[in-house]
């Protein structure tokens, strides 16, 4: 319900004229004459937060999104008193406050404008719940762009969009469908070459609107708390990314195995059904890490329970897909049955761990099981207990990971498909009504099943997937986008949305390949495999209600292309997991759409399709059928088709040919890609051979690689191994020096490297200053190097 939109409504009120500021460490107080204060906080010295209050006080700060292990600290503060404003500089940027009325305006130290404050903050009281609507207005620049904010099913570029953020079941959405599942109120601005990032940290339903109501103003609103806001400048759009990520916290590494395909339908069951999908996928070689549990595994969709018709001893069952490589995951909802008679629900009752009405009674609603109570996640002891009722699925039984579902809270029959407003939570420690609790239920409900599945797979990595989360959310858990629908719009929805998950800090996501809803044919599903292969997060899924989506429900074709991508992505394992690391230590997203690859060309402001994976890979899906090529942007730089090794400069649109069983992919040029041999599973296959795919450039370039024992917590300990590559092609000459860091030994004791687009025959090899003899190394001319891992410097030259 859109209360009030327009910015121009007589009930606004504004802020008054300054009289009198506070300077307080790392925050300076503006006090206004009309109770309005204004607590800008220096966080870093281009991370500012700005913290509005009508009532002359604030209340309690309390945030679950920011991430509190994060330290933070500027280099320069300077407060300054002008005749008409304040001015607040920082090693980064200035920030100009007006006396008469609050509104601000950023700079960077050459002086151009970043943001400007057009009305800026303003509210209108909320008569029926009492707090206010909270406002913010900006004027926009001319051309410029907007990006962000999560999952939303339309395209990269915001510009002209008016979003909505409260987390919604939105079975089989459609593009443009608001609002979603997620709720990530942050987004990128772009202009003149410079990016900047707006963070606003308020979990009431927000809303966008980048220049759809005026052309030239983007503005910001909620419907109740604080006007709360993190600003970020860049100038680059990865300063911003790595910033907001920073500020909202990364992720653990996941075990490698998560990385690898999973396999999922709503539902596999009985157990001879999981059994015949896992051995289909061994005896057609194509790859396959996790087998999925969806609710029919349940007695009655009662979580923590098993129905023992279809799965007499779970824990043997579990154990024998484990012998096969197969981990499995099931499904846990946030409903729990109404049932004087099942375990669960005794125990929340009596400890009184449901939700209330605002006047006493438990929030009742429907879901699967039928009438249900739901936890309140947003109380500490009762996610201390939720966390607790993992220990059998997990010790016990040895399930592998937990799938979170049905967590916006979505309830069924009933208007607006989730809980009635009323509803009070306990939120740690600031009790309020489901208004505010709505869009982080889910993260928290998340996060309590991530402490638990943590507490009881250690010394393992833990995984858990969500359907719902606020940022923040990738602190402990992945995410999918929900149910989408077997379309070619879908696919082209699912690639944006992943896309842009990665560059709103939740990079960690896949779609449900295939489409969820209805049947694709063979067709879509071999596209949207090609294309799921380099998500961070790959699983097929389906609702099954309209046939099977497994390979093999399609020609012989299909499953080849299957095999064909899923053992690429398995050869890539060692590329993923070092995106990975990037994401964690860094926060640099795993996929990266064009306009973050290179925001100076501005080519790229507007494309949604071509993206970066990792650091050196562009991925081009197919979007349509009987394509048998597409028309692709290659962004600035040298490139390599990874079919052909056909050299290419980018910088312009140009068509490319595609078979059915390939999709446009290239390699940056320097680029040294490390790739596993084909693995039915993660630790299937022990060898003695890194490959290392190295794309001969005219120039540097600099390569890494991120290894470790796949799983456990020893790399915290330094027990990782990080490769970092450079090589510097000449005309006649190739150098490759290798720096290692971490204690970390890889099991393989050599290299393979494959040369590549090499412009020169070779003559002579050099390892460490040694002249190698030909015969005394695996050499084949021109084509590949066999070398000791333990290398420092190698240096090929010819003629
Ligand atoms: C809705 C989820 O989005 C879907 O993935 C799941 O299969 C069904 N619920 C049944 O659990």
């Amino acid at each position: 319900m859109i209360t009030n939109t327009s910015l121009e409504y007589k009930g606004d009120l504004y802020p008054s004229k300054i009289v009198s500021f506070e300077h307080e460490g790392d925050s300076i107080f503006f006090n206004t004459d009309n109770k309005v204060i204004l607590k800008v906080t220096i966080l870093r010295d281009s991370l500012i937060r700005f913290r509005f209050t009508t009532k002359g006080y604030f209340s309690n700060d309390f945030s679950y999104a920011i991430d509190k292990t994060q330290l933070h600290g500027y280099n320069f503060l300077e407060l300054t008193e002008e005749e008409t404003y304040f001015q607040i500089r920082t090693s980064k940027v200035k920030c100009k406050i007006q006396k008469a009325d609050l509104r601000l305006s950023i700079y960077d130290l050459n002086d151009l404008l970043i943001l400007e404050d057009e009305l800026g903050f303003h509210w209108e009281e909320s008569y029926e719940y009492g707090g206010n609507i909270v406002k913010m207005s900006k004027s926009s620049k001319d051309g410029e762009c907007f990006y962000g904010l999560g999952d939303k099913a339309t395209q990269m570029n915001l510009k002209g969009k008016r979003l909505e953020n409260f987390a919604t079941d939105q079975y089989a959405y459609q593009k443009d469908q608001e609002p979603l599942y997620k709720v990530v109120p942050f987004y990128i601005g772009l202009h003149n070459k410079q990016s900047y990032g707006i963070f606003f940290d308020n979990t009431f339903r927000t809303f966008f609107d980048f220049c759809q109501e005026r052309r030239n103003v983007s503005s910001f609103w909620a419907e109740g708390g604080e006007m709360n806001y993190y600003f970020i400048y860049g100038p680059q759009m990865q300063d911003v990314v790595t910033t907001y990520t920073d500020l909202t916290g990364k992720p653990e590494l996941p075990p490698l195995w998560v990385l690898g395909y999973h396999q999922c339908k709503w539902s596999y069951y009985p157990e001879s059904k999981v059994k015949e999908i896992t051995s289909k996928f061994r005896e057609l070689k194509i790859p396959c890490d996790a087998i999925y549990l969806d609710i029919d595994y349940m007695e009655g969709f009662r979580c923590f329970t098993w129905n023992k018709n279809y799965f007499p001893d779970p824990k043997r069952m579990v154990a024998e897909l484990a012998e096969d490589g197969f981990k499995t995951i099931v499904i846990i909802d946030p409903g729990i049955k109404i049932d004087k008679d099942y375990w669960v629900y005794q125990e929340a009752l009596e400890k009184d761990y449901f939700c209330k009405r605002a006047d006493g009674p438990y929030m009742k609603g429907k879901v699967w099981p039928g009438e249900c109570n739901f936890p309140d996640y947003t109380n500490p002891v009762v996610r201390e207990w939720w966390a607790g009722l993992f220990k059998e699925l997990i010790s016990d039984i040895g399930v592998k990971g937990v799938w979170n579902d049905m967590n916006e809270p979505a309830v069924m029959e009933v208007p607006n498909k989730t809980f009635p407003m009323d509803v009070r939570h306990v939120y740690d420690g600031n009790p309020c009504s489901h208004r505010k609790a709505h869009n982080i239920y889910g993260t928290q409900m998340a996060r309590a099943t991530y402490h638990g599945v943590k507490r009881f797979t250690y010394p393992k990595r833990p995984f858990v997937i969500t359907r719902s989360a606020y940022s923040g959310a990738q602190r402990y858990t992945s995410s999918w986008t929900g149910d989408n629908v077997a379309t070619w719009e879908h696919l082209w929805i699912a690639n944006i949305q992943v896309q842009r998950m990665s560059i709103s800090g939740m990079g960690f996501t896949g779609s449900d390949i295939g489409g969820f809803a209805e049947q694709p044919t063979g067709e879509l599903y071999a596209r949207w495999i090609q294309l799921g292969v380099f998500h961070p997060f790959c699983r097929t899924h389906s609702s099954g209600d309209h046939g099977n989506q497994e390979p093999w429900a399609f020609d012989e074709e299909v499953i080849n292309i299957t095999r064909k991508f899923v053992s690429l992505r398995y050869q890539l394992l060692p590329y993923l997991y070092t995106m990975f690391w990037q994401y964690i230590e860094e926060g640099i997203p795993m996929l990266k759409p064009l306009v973050y690859y290179d925001q100076e060309d501005t080519q790229t402001h507007y494309r949604n399709d071509e993206f970066i994976f990792g650091n050196q890979i562009l991925v081009c899906p197919i979007l349509e059928p009987n394509a048998v090529g597409r028309r692709m942007y290659i962004p600035r730089g040298e490139w390599y088709n990874y079919w052909t090794n056909e050299f290419s400069t980018g910088g312009r649109e140009v068509w490319i040919d595609t078979k059915f069983d390939e999709i446009p992919v290239f390699v940056k040029a320097g680029a040294i890609i490390p790739k596993y041999p084909v693995q039915q599973y993660v630790g299937e296959l022990e060898f003695d051979e890194l490959t290392l795919d190295l794309y001969f450039k005219n120039g540097k370039e600099k390569s890494v690689v991120y290894e470790d024992a796949q799983d456990g917590y020893d790399y915290k300990k330094g027990r990782y191994s990080f490769l970092s590559f450079r090589t510097i092609g000449k005309e006649k000459e190739l150098i490759v020096q290798l720096h290692k860091e971490g204690k970390y030994h890889t099991p393989y004791s050599k290299y393979k490297i494959n040369l590549i687009g090499l412009p020169f025959k070779v003559t002579e090899i050099e390892i460490d200053n040694e002249k190698i003899a030909f015969d005394k190394i695996a050499f084949e001319e021109n084509h590949f190097l066999i070398v000791d891992k333990e290398f420092s410097e190698l240096h090929i030259s010819g003629e």
